[in-house]
């Protein structure tokens, strides 16, 4: 495994790759890597000829600078799982290499069609625009064939399938694929984040009662008398009523519009939970 930090050495070894006409394939991460990064590497892995795996904290998709300055960083640590998991490349740019000065303070624009207005987009000012930037960037530099992200992140998911089949972005990348992968969770049923770094023991007790109240909505919703607006506002009373946690947000959205719903079809419910001062995001799937 080679660890590469240029964007020029980065784009000769893809020139390389695309001359033996190897197929690649790119998992876009900030470090911190679990074991649902590692399943998308082993994935990306078994289905190119080339992995490449990026490691970057990005800047410009932070609009809070603590929440920036605190996120967990050990790329020794990132590149011995990855060596493991058999990735290819691994891409470690400073944030200076990646972007000029203007580009690092200035918004990306980007018409997302709405996609950014609701949940992470809207407590996040910003935020989405920053993924795009970055994402995009990758996208120009790798030249995947497919690209993998978690399900976690069901709405940066769904704004990047936008960017790739809707916006003025489209067909630039080329035939990419981008394929979601499902979130992977402990035992216990708290999903992978590298911000359960930051949780104590005793908050990561607490933090289950996040999926656990997810999973225990999936049988709300199949209730007599079963409503959308009900559900939702349960799981938010559920979630509050435990101590150390707080509900930023939970919406019961179309799994591809992401607009509210009042049909558990193609519903999906995301959730954003404070345990302490660290902010979790969390789904559920409720038909489809
Ligand atoms: O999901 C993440 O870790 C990040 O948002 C991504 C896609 C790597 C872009 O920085």
């Amino acid at each position: 495994m080679q660890i590469i930090t240029t964007k020029q050495e980065l784009q000769s070894i893809v020139k390389a790759c695309k001359t033996q006409q190897k197929t690649i394939g790119l998992v876009p991460t900030m470090g911190a890597l679990h074991e649902g990064h590692a399943s998308l590497v082993r994935r990306a892995v078994a289905e190119n000829n080339v992995c490449f795996v990026s490691v970057f904290v990005n800047p410009t998709q932070f609009n809070n600078k603590e929440d920036l300055a605190k996120y967990p960083r050990n790329i020794v640590r990132d590149a011995e799982l990855l060596e493991t998991i058999g990735a290819d490349f691994v891409f470690a740019p400073t944030p200076e290499e990646m972007y000029s000065e203007e580009e690092m303070n200035t918004t990306f624009e980007f018409d997302f069609a709405g996609l950014d207005q609701v949940m992470e987009g809207k407590m996040r000012p910003g935020h989405f625009n920053g993924v795009v930037q970055v994402v995009s960037r990758l996208f120009y530099l790798v030249q995947p064939d497919k690209a993998y992200f978690g399900e976690k992140d069901f709405q940066q998911l769904a704004i990047i399938h936008h960017m790739v089949e809707r916006s003025s972005l489209a067909g630039t990348f080329g035939d990419l694929k981008i394929i979601g992968c499902p979130i992977v969770r402990e035992a216990s049923g708290l999903a992978l984040s590298s911000r359960n770094e930051r949780l104590s023991e005793a908050e990561k007790q607490t933090a289950l009662g996040i999926s656990k109240t997810l999973f225990e909505s999936l049988k709300w919703a199949k209730e007599d008398g079963a409503t959308v607006a009900k559900v939702q506002q349960r799981v938010i009373d559920t979630i509050n009523a435990i101590e150390g946690l707080e509900v930023e947000y939970y919406e019961i959205v179309d799994q591809t519009t992401l607009l509210p719903t009042d049909t558990f079809d193609h519903a999906i419910g995301c959730v954003t939970v404070y345990c302490g001062p660290v902010r979790l995001i969390d789904n559920i799937k409720y038909n489809g």
